[in-house]
C-alpha cells in the first residue's frame, strides 16, 4: 500500500475536527469538507484557537502549531479529495446518507485511495455493498474527543482487502493512536463491551436496589472504576446512549444481555439527558454534580455477638478475618445462636435465597459482599433481606463502618451492585472474544482506553478477580433471576473448566 500523505475529512463536526487536529500534528496534509461551509471555516477557527492553547500550556510548540495550521485546506467542494490517500467520512450517521456519499467520492478518488467510515453504529459491509471497489472500504472509529480519546478501531467489512486495514493500523500507530481490529458486528469492540455495565447499571436503578449516588461510589470505591454507571451515562447524554442501547439490542436480534430499559427511554423523552442539560441521573448546578449527603453511620450495638454463615468458604474465610481486626468474634457453631447477627457472603446470590435455602432467621441477616476483598478504606456493601429489620441492618453497618471505612447499603440483588456489573461486563467481553469480533488482546487495549476501565481492560480484570468465581456469580444470578441475559460465555466457562487465562486464545483453529 502506497504510503498515505494527504487525508481527506468529509464532515466537519466535532469528529471531523477533531480527526484533522490529530492527522494534522502528525505532519499529514489535511483536506477539510463539509456540505455546510460554515462548518468548515468554524472548524478551522477551533483549530487554531485549540493550537494556540495547547502552546499556551506548553503543550506543543509554535512551530507546530502554525504548521499544523497551515497543514488544513478547507475544500468547498468534494473533488478536492482526489487528492488524497485516504477520506474518513465522519457526516451524519445515516446510512442512505454516507452510501451515496462513498458513491460520490469514487467518482473523485483514486483507484488506491482507502476510504472509511467513522460511524459508531453503521454496518461497514453495508456502507460498501454501495460502492464499485468495496475492498477499499474500511472503519476507521474514532472516540471523542479524538485527540484525548488515543485509541481507534479499524474495521473489516465482508468485502475490506486485509491490506487496507493493515494501512489504517500503521497510519493509526504513526498518528500517535492505538489502532485496535475488529470484524464488521454492531457496536464493534468498545460499544458492543460497553452494554455491560450501561445495561446492568439501567437494570439496578428499575430494580431499586440503591440510590443512583451509592450505586456510582460502589463502582468507584469498591471496584475501582473511574465512574459508576449513572455518572457515566450522565456525562455521554442519554440522547447519544440511549438511541445505541436500543440499536446495538436490536442488531443482535433482542439478545437479553442487551435489552434496555425504560429508566433511560423516559429520561430521554423527557430532556433530562444529563450533564449537557443540567439534570440526568444527577442535578448539575454551575456544572457541579449535585451528590445527595448519605445517611450518618447508626450507633453500633455494644457486646453485638455475630455469626458468619460458612456456606461461601472464600466470604466467609474474609468476613471472619475482618471481624477479628474489628475486634469482634466470630461464633463457631454449625447454626446461628439466637441473639446473634446474621452475616452470609454470597456470590451471586441474593440474601433471601441464602436465607431460605439454610432456614435462616431472615430479620438478622445481612448479606455482606466479600468478593473484591474488605480492606480497610474500600468501601464495603451490605445487602438487606425484606424480611431483615432496620435494628439488625443498623447494627451490621455500625460494625462494618467502625473502622472507619465508607459502607453502602443496597436492597435485596442478585450480585449486590459490584459483583453483578463486573460479572456482566466480563461475560460480554467474554462473549466479544468467543464471536471472534477482536483479539483478547485487543478487547482488553479498546476498552481500557475507550471506557477507561481498571485493570487492563475487563479480560484480564476478570483474570485478577478470578475468572471461575465470576463464573460462579453469573450463574448462581442466572439461576436467582431466571434471567438468560446472566447466562454464561462459553468463552468463560471453558477457560475456567480448562484452568486457563480469559486472555487465551484457542491453540489450534477449525480447517
Ligand atoms: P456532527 O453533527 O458534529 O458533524 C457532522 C457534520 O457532517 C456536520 O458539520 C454536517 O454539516 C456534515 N454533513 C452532514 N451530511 C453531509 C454530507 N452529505 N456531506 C458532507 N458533510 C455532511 O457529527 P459528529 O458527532 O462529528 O459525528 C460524525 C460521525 O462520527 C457520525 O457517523 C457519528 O456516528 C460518528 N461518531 C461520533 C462520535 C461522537 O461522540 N460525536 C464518536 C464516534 C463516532
Amino acid at each position: 500500500m502506497k504510503k498515505i500523505e494527504t487525508i481527506g475529512i468529509v464532515g466537519a463536526g466535532a469528529m471531523g475536527r477533531g480527526i484533522a487536529q490529530l492527522a494534522a500534528q502528525a505532519g499529514l496534509e489535511v483536506l477539510l469538507f463539509d456540505l455546510n461551509a460554515q462548518a468548515v471555516a468554524a472548524a478551522l477557527d477551533t483549530l487554531q484557537k485549540m493550537w494556540e492553547k495547547l502552546v499556551g500550556k506548553g503543550k506543543i510548540t509554535s512551530e507546530l502549531a502554525r504548521d499544523s495550521l497551515a497543514r488544513v485546506k478547507a475544500c468547498s467542494d468534494l473533488k478536492a479529495m482526489a487528492k488524497a490517500g485516504l477520506v474518513v467520512e465522519a457526516i451524519v450517521e445515516r446510512l442512505d446518507v454516507k452510501r451515496q456519499l462513498f458513491q460520490q467520492l469514487e467518482e473523485v478518488v483514486a483507484p488506491d485511495c482507502i476510504l472509511v467510515s467513522n460511524t459508531s453504529s453503521l454496518s461497514i459491509t453495508a456502507i460498501a455493498a454501495a460502492c464499485k471497489l468495496p475492498a477499499r472500504v474500511a472503519g476507521y472509529h474514532f472516540f471523542n474527543p479524538v485527540p484525548l480519546m488515543k485509541v481507534v478501531e479499524v474495521i473489516d467489512g465482508l468485502r475490506t482487502d486485509p491490506a487496507v486495514g493493515d494501512a489504517l493500523m500503521q497510519l493509526a500507530r504513526s498518528m500517535g493512536h492505538t489502532p485496535v481490529r475488529a470484524k464488521d458486528m454492531p457496536g464493534f469492540i468498545v460499544n458492543h463491551a460497553g452494554r455491560g455495565m450501561n445495561v446492568e447499571g439501567v437494570l439496578l436503578a428499575q430494580e431499586g436496589i440503591a440510590p443512583f449516588y451509592q450505586v456510582d461510589a460502589i463502582m468507584r470505591e469498591q471496584a475501582g472504576f473511574r465512574m459508576g454507571p449513572y455518572e457515566l451515562l450522565d456525562l455521554t447524554a442519554l440522547d447519544v446512549s440511549h438511541p445505541v442501547m436500543e440499536s446495538i439490542y436490536r442488531q443482535f436480534y433482542d439478545e437479553p444481555r442487551f435489552r434496555p430499559s425504560p429508566v433511560t427511554a423516559v429520561r430521554y423523552a423527557g430532556g433530562m439527558l444529563g450533564r449537557k442539560t443540567g439534570e440526568g441521573f444527577y442535578r448539575y448546578v454551575d456544572g457541579k454534580k449535585q451528590v445527595p449527603v448519605a445517611p450518618p453511620v447508626p450507633e453500633g450495638q455494644p457486646g453485638l455477638r455475630v455469626w458468619v454463615a460458612p456456606y461461601h468458604c472464600i466470604g466467609h474465610k474474609r468476613a471472619s478475618a475482618l471481624l477479628r481486626t474489628l475486634g469482634v468474634g466470630v461464633i463457631a457453631t454449625d447454626a446461628p445462636p439466637a441473639d446473634a447477627l446474621i452475616v452470609v457472603t454470597p456470590y451471586g446470590e441474593d440474601t433471601s435465597t441464602v436465607v431460605g435455602e439454610h432456614q435462616l432467621d431472615g430479620e438478622r441477616t445481612v448479606a455482606l459482599d466479600t468478593f473484591f476483598g474488605l480492606e480497610k478504606g474500600k468501601r464495603r456493601v451490605l445487602m438487606c433481606s425484606p424480611a431483615t429489620l432496620p435494628q439488625w441492618r443498623d447494627a451490621a453497618h455500625a460494625l462494618f463502618a467502625s473502622d472507619g471505612t465508607e459502607v453502602s447499603v443496597v436492597n435485596d440483588s442478585a450480585g449486590f451492585v459490584a459483583q453483578r456489573m463486573v460479572a456482566t461486563i466480563v461475560n460480554v467481553a467474554c462473549d466479544i472474544a468467543q464471536q471472534s469480533i477482536a483479539t483478547p488482546e485487543d478487547i482488553d487495549k479498546a476498552v481500557s482506553l475507550g471506557l477507561g476501565y481498571p485493570s487492563g481492560g475487563p479480560l484480564s480484570m476478570g483474570d485478577a478477580l478470578g475468572a471461575a468465581q465470576l463464573l460462579e456469580i453469573l450463574r448462581a444470578m442466572h439461576k436467582v433471576t431466571g434471567g438468560s441475559r446472566y447466562r454464561a460465555s462459553l468463552w468463560l466457562q471453558r477457560r475456567v473448566q480448562l484452568g486457563l487465562s480469559l486472555r487465551t486464545e484457542p491453540a489450534c483453529v477449525a480447517r
